[in-house]
C-alpha cells in the first residue's frame, strides 16, 4: 500500500493514509514516515487499532523510549514506557493518570534532558465530546516570522532547564503524583543548558524551541528578566494564527518531531466525560544546537 501525506495547513501537519500500525514497518516504509515527519513536523495517523507494544514498537523506530523517573502510578502497569494522561480512573474511582489540571502550558519535550527526544507519541484511548484537545504550534514558523533585529538579540541566548523543577510544579497539580523525586532521581536528572534557538539537524532550519515551565533561568538573566521574556517567547509560539487544535477521536495517533514543535492542552472543561491517552516519550542522540 502507497503511504498518503495530506497536509491539513500551511506551516504544519500532515494526515498519513496507507499504513496499519499493527504491522512491523519495512526499513522503506519507516523512511517514508520519518521524512514526512521531518517535512510535516505533526503526523495523524487516524483508526488505529494498537495494543501497547504495538505503540511502543512504532515509536522505538525514531529514537530510544524514555521511561520517565518518578510519576511511577502514571505509567503503564507492565509497560511504564507508556505515560497514562487524562482523567482516567481505575476500578475503585482512583486516578489512573496524569491529569494537567493547569492546562495550556506550552512546551516542548524534554527541554530538560541533555539528549531530548526526536519525537513524541500520543494514542487516544478515549477522548471527551468537547475539550481535552492538543494543542500544536511550530517553532520554525515562530522563527522565521520574527524580525530580523529580533532574531539578531534571541539567537545567542541559553536557557537553564531544571527537569526536578518542573516535577515539583507538576506534583503540585496533580493528585497521582504527590511523591518527591528520590535523591538517586534528582542526581540522574541535573540541571541542563540549551539554546533557545534549536537547528534542526536534518534540515538545518532554525526554531524557537522552549519549555517556560521547566526553565531556571535564562543564562545571564535574573529570574525576574527570565521570567518576563519567557513570556513574551510563549505569547510568540502560541499566537492564534499559529496553533492548530487536534480534537482527539479514539484510535488516533500522533507523532511529533520535537525539534521543530511545541504543544499544549486546553483546558478539561468535562466533568462526566473520560480522557485517556498514552504517551510515549523518546531519547535523542544529539544534543541540541
Ligand atoms: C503532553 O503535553 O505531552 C500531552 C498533551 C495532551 O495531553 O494533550
Amino acid at each position: 500500500m502507497t503511504i498518503t501525506f495530506e497536509p491539513f495547513r500551511d506551516d504544519f501537519g500532515a494526515h498519513v493514509g496507507g499504513v496499519d500500525l499493527r504491522e512491523e514497518l519495512a526499513p522503506e516504509q519507516f523512511r517514508q514516515i520519518y521524512d514526512g515527519l521531518v517535512r510535516h513536523g505533526l503526523l495523524i495517523f487516524r483508526d488505529q487499532d494498537l495494543e501497547p507494544e504495538q505503540e511502543i514498537a512504532f515509536a522505538r523506530r525514531f529514537n530510544r523510549v524514555r521511561i520517565y523517573v518518578g510519576n511511577d502510578k502514571t505509567k503503564m502497569k507492565g509497560h511504564p514506557e507508556i505515560n497514562l494522561l487524562g482523567n482516567a480512573t481505575d476500578e475503585n474511582g482512583e486516578a489512573i493518570a496524569f491529569q494537567n489540571k493547569v492546562g495550556i502550558e506550552w512546551h516542548t519535550d524534554g527541554t530538560g534532558f541533555p539528549y531530548p527526544p526526536v519525537s513524541t507519541v500520543l494514542y487516544c484511548v478515549a477522548a471527551p465530546g468537547t475539550g481535552g484537545e492538543t494543542l500544536y504550534a511550530s517553532g520554525k514558523r515562530a522563527w522565521d516570522e520574527l524580525p530580523e533585529a529580533r532574531k539578531q538579540q534571541l539567537e545567542p541566548l541559553k536557557v537553564r532547564y531544571s527537569y526536578e523543577g518542573l516535577f515539583k510544579k507538576l506534583t503540585s497539580i496533580s493528585d497521582v503524583t504527590k511523591t518527591d523525586l528520590t535523591e538517586d532521581e534528582k542526581s540522574r536528572t541535573p540541571d541542563v543548558v540549551h539554546p533557545l534557538v534549536r537547528t534542526h539537524s536534518v534540515t538545518g532550519h532554525k526554531s524557537l524551541w522552549f519549555t517556560e515551565a521547566e526553565m531556571a533561568c535564562f543564562e545571564g538573566m535574573t529570574p525576574e528578566e527570565s521570567e518576563a521574556l519567557g513570556k513574551k517567547i510563549v505569547g510568540h509560539i502560541s499566537k492564534p494564527d499559529y496553533v492548530y487544535a487536534h480534537a482527539w477521536r479514539p484510535g488516533d495517533l500522533a507523532i511529533w518531531d520535537n525539534r521543530q514543535m511545541h504543544h499544549s492542552t486546553t483546558p478539561y472543561t468535562y466533568e462526566n466525560e473520560v480522557r485517556l491517552m498514552h504517551r510515549i516519550s523518546g531519547e535523542g542522540d544529539e544534543r541540541p544546537y
